[in-house]
């Protein structure tokens, strides 16, 4: 907690001022903002736990499978925060021996936290959470991500939210923090998320916080999520995942024929 407030107050230290932006490709983007709250959040775990591995989104690459791992996004929502718009977060979540420990969350602007521990609950504001109650899709509301790339992953969303929205959810946002949407699934607002790429950073955290909540998050194979490399997503309060898994695999399936077929087709 102590690492993800320093991150959080340099967060905010820095929003709505100008930052310093670099462009990791096309619509994605890297701030000075991320740097420095990555650089706080890693020296303040160092300090205290000089051997456990570190994965951070910006700079540091250490082995999956190691027996303690931190898994880092120190600015969840860089977009979000270069527009100035107030939902963006700091996500740390640590692993003992590929086993989800501890997740927090936090969106610093609203000094809104999401704490999970293994086997003790998901938490916010004090208040144990759980996934909502739904267990028909026409009963849900959703949300969902957009990686950055603009050609036939892109499409395959697209393609998804329109087989959701014909088989009448009350509605769909995108917020654009994926660590946060995880949580909200946990809180019970939408039931489900997915997403076709996402980083471990983005997901460490908040996936511990949707089980602890009662919430399932597979890729969208229906397989555990990997430490080691990019997957695809689908986060839900459990009762929904199979119904999702099913609008989802004709889209997320197509895709990866495609990309196969063409390997440069979904690159970004
Ligand atoms: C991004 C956000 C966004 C998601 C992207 C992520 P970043 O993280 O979580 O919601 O759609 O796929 O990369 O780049 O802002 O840390
Ligand atoms: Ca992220
Ligand atoms: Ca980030």
């Amino acid at each position: 907690m102590e690492a993800v407030d320093l991150g959080a107050k340099v967060l905010c230290e820095r929003f709505q001022t100008t930052v310093q932006i670099e462009t990791k490709g096309l619509a994605n983007f890297v701030t000075e903002a991320d740097l420095s709250s990555e650089k706080i959040i890693v020296q303040t775990i160092r300090n205290r736990y000089p051997d456990h591995a570190i994965i951070s989104e910006e700079s540091h690459s250490d082995r999956a499978d190691a027996q303690d791992l931190w898994i880092i996004d120190p600015l969840d929502g860089t977009s979000n925060f270069m527009h100035g718009i107030p939902h963006f977060a700091v996500s740390v979540g640590y692993y003992r021996n590929g086993q989800p420990e501890l997740g927090i969350v936090c969106n610093p602007v609203r000094d809104d936290w999401y704490i999970a521990v293994r086997g003790q609950g998901a938490w916010h504001k004090g208040v144990r959470q759980q996934v909502s109650v739904a267990d028909r899709i026409d009963a849900t509301m959703i949300t969902c991500g957009f990686y950055y790339d603009r050609g036939s992953m892109m499409q395959a969303t697209l393609d998804t939210i329109g087989d959701f929205f014909r088989s009448n959810i009350h509605g769909m946002r995108r917020f654009g923090a994926a660590a946060l949407d995880l949580c909200n699934v946990g809180c019970g607002h939408y039931g489900l998320f997915f997403e076709y790429k996402l980083h471990p950073w983005d997901f460490a955290a908040g996936q511990l916080f949707l089980s602890e909540a009662g919430g399932k998050a597979t890729d969208c194979d229906g397989l555990a999520l990997p430490l080691h490399q990019t997957s695809s997503i689908c986060a839900t309060n459990s009762l929904l995942h199979e119904q999702a898994l099913k609008i989802i695999s004709p889209h997320w399936n197509g895709w990866k024929a495609t990309m196969l077929a063409k390997p440069d087709s979904g690159k970004s």
